[in-house]
C-alpha cells in the first residue's frame, strides 16, 4: 500500500526520534538524564486535581465547541492582568498549543503558501506545515548575536506572493531568545506593510530571566486586527498532560472561521478544561518562585557549558532552552554515542540534536538543544556527563560513527 507524500515528507520528532536507544540504555540499567525535552519536573498546581476531582456530573458530556464557560472567563482575566483585552468570542480553547498552531495556519493558508519563521524554529512547525502543505520560509538567526532578528531588509526580502504570514515563538523554543520591543515593532511594522497575519506562539510568556521586558504581540493596538495568539498550559501551569491550548485574535471573521475547525473535532476533554480552569485562576505571583527557580538552572547549564572546550552558545533570557555548538561533525551522531556507548558509573545523559530545528539545509548540523529542566543538582551532574561523554568522544578521533544508518534497536 501506498502513503501520501504528505505523511512521507514529514519528518519523524528530532526531540523523540533517539527514544529507542535511551529504552535500550536503560535496559541496560543505565541511567538516563534528560536534557531532551521540555517536560518540566514542576508540581501541576492542586487546584487543577482538586477541580478534577469534586466534578460531580452524572455525564461526561461533549462541551462547546469553542471551550467550556468558566475556562473562557478564566483566560479573559488572565489577559486582562497583561492588559489584552478578549471578549468571549475571542477566544478558542483548544486541544493544546499544537492543535491551535495547525488550525492558525489551516486558516490563513492555503497549499503552497509559506510562512516567515525566525530559524532555528520548533520543529513541530515544520510537521504542521507539511501536514497543511504550507512551507516554512526561515529567517536565519545566529548564536553569535543571541538568535536575534536580522535587519528589515533582511526580512522583507524573503516575502514573495505566497507569503501569508509571520510565525514566532516569543521567547523562543529552542533558543530561549526573547525579542525586544523593538523587534516586536519591526515585525508588526513588515505585517502592516505587507498584509502578513502574526501568529504569535507565546506559551513560554512567563518565562523570561534577568528582569528582562517582555513584549506581546497582543499589546500592539495598530495590528490587533491581524494577530493570532496562541498559548497554552502545558509549559505555563507544568500541565503537559492535560492538552489545553487557545487562541486568541481581535479579528472575529478568524474566529468565525476557526470555530468550524473546532466544530469538526466537536469539543476539547470536559475534565481537563474543569482543571484548567482553576489553573488560569492562579495568582501571577505564583510564577515569581518558578521564574526564579528555571533561572537558577539556567544558570546552573549555562556555566557548566560554558567550561566545555568548543562549546558556542549564548546566554539565553526566556523559556528553558539553550541551543549549544558543539565541537562535532554531526551532533546527532554524538547523541546517539552517549546513549549506546558512553557512561559513567551507569549514568549517561540524553540531548536532542537541532538540526531538526532547521530548514535551511546544513544548518544546525553541530548543534544541540539543552532543556533545563531538571533540578540543579541533577542537572550538574547532567552537565558534568556531557562534558566528559564530549571529551571522550572527541578523543575517539572518529568525528562520526554513522549510528545514524545503523538498525534501530527493537522497542
Ligand atoms: C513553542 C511551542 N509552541 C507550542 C508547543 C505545543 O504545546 P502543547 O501542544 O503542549 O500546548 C510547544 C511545546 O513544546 C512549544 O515549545
Amino acid at each position: 500500500m501506498k502513503y501520501s507524500q504528505r505523511v512521507n515528507s514529514i519528518q519523524s520528532s528530532p526531540i523523540r526520534k533517539l527514544a529507542p536507544f535511551e529504552e535500550s540504555a536503560k535496559k541496560r540499567g543505565i541511567k538516563v538524564y534528560h536534557l531532551n525535552i521540555g517536560q518540566p519536573d514542576i508540581k501541576t498546581p492542586e487546584e487543577f486535581f482538586r477541580a478534577v476531582k469534586n466534578f460531580d456530573k452524572k455525564v461526561l458530556e461533549y462541551c462547546p465547541s469553542n471551550g467550556t464557560e468558566d475556562l473562557i472567563n478564566s483566560m479573559q482575566k488572565y489577559y486582562s492582568s497583561y492588559k489584552m483585552k478578549f471578549s468571549k468570542d475571542e477566544l478558542l480553547v483548544t486541544n493544546g498549543g499544537s492543535e491551535a498552531l495547525l488550525f492558525a495556519l489551516m486558516a490563513v493558508c492555503d497549499p503552497d503558501d509559506n510562512v516567515l519563521v525566525p530559524e532555528p524554529f520548533y520543529t513541530n512547525y515544520f510537521g504542521f506545515g507539511q501536514s497543511v502543505n504550507v512551507k516554512i520560509n526561515p529567517i536565519t538567526t545566529k548564536a553569535e548575536n543571541g538568535f536575534h532578528l536580522p535587519s528589515k531588509e533582511d526580512i522583507i526580502s524573503k516575502i514573495n506572493p505566497k507569503t501569508k504570514a509571520i510565525m514566532i515563538s516569543n521567547p523562543s523554543n529552542p533558543t530561549g531568545t526573547v525579542y525586544s520591543y523593538n523587534e516586536i515593532r519591526m515585525l508588526s511594522e513588515i505585517a502592516l506593510e505587507y498584509n502578513l497575519w502574526i501568529i504569535s506562539d507565546e506559551v513560554y510568556r512567563e518565562f523570561v530571566y534577568d528582569n528582562q521586558e517582555y513584549t506581546s504581540f497582543g499589546n500592539i493596538p495598530e495590528i490587533e486586527d491581524r494577530v493570532i495568539i496562541i498559548d497554552s498550559i502545558s509549559k505555563r501551569y507544568s500541565a503537559c498532560g492535560a492538552r489545553i491550548g487557545s487562541i486568541a485574535s481581535k479579528n472575529k471573521g478568524l474566529i468565525d472561521q476557526i470555530l468550524k475547525l473546532c466544530q469538526g473535532r466537536l469539543c476539547v476533554s470536559t475534565l481537563d478544561q474543569v482543571g484548567a480552569a482553576k489553573l488560569y485562576e492562579t495568582p501571577i505571583s505564583y510564577f515569581k518562585e518558578i521564574i526564579e527557580e528555571y533561572e537558577k538552572r539556567r544558570n546552573v547549564l549555562y556555566y557548566e557549558l560554558m567550561k566545555v572546550d568548543g562549546v558556542v552558545c549564548e546566554k539565553p533570557s526566556g523559556a528553558f532552552y539553550i541551543l549549544a555548538k558543539l565541537p562535532v561533525d554531526d551532533a546527532e551522531d554524538f547523541a546517539i554515542w552517549m546513549l549506546k556507548e558512553f557512561n559513567k558509573n551507569k549514568e549517561t545523559v540524553m540531548i536532542c540534536p537541532a538540526q531538526g530545528f532547521y530548514s535551511s539545509e546544513k544548518l544546525g548540523k553541530n548543534e544541540i538543544r539543552l532543556a533545563y529542566i531538571l533540578n540543579e543538582k541533577d542537572l550538574t551532574t547532567a552537565a558534568k556527563l556531557l562534558k566528559e561523554g564530549l571529551k571522550e568522544y572527541l578523543s575517539l578521533k572518529i568525528k562520526s560513527f554513522n549510528y545514524k544508518n545503523d538498525e534501530l534497536p527493537l522497542s
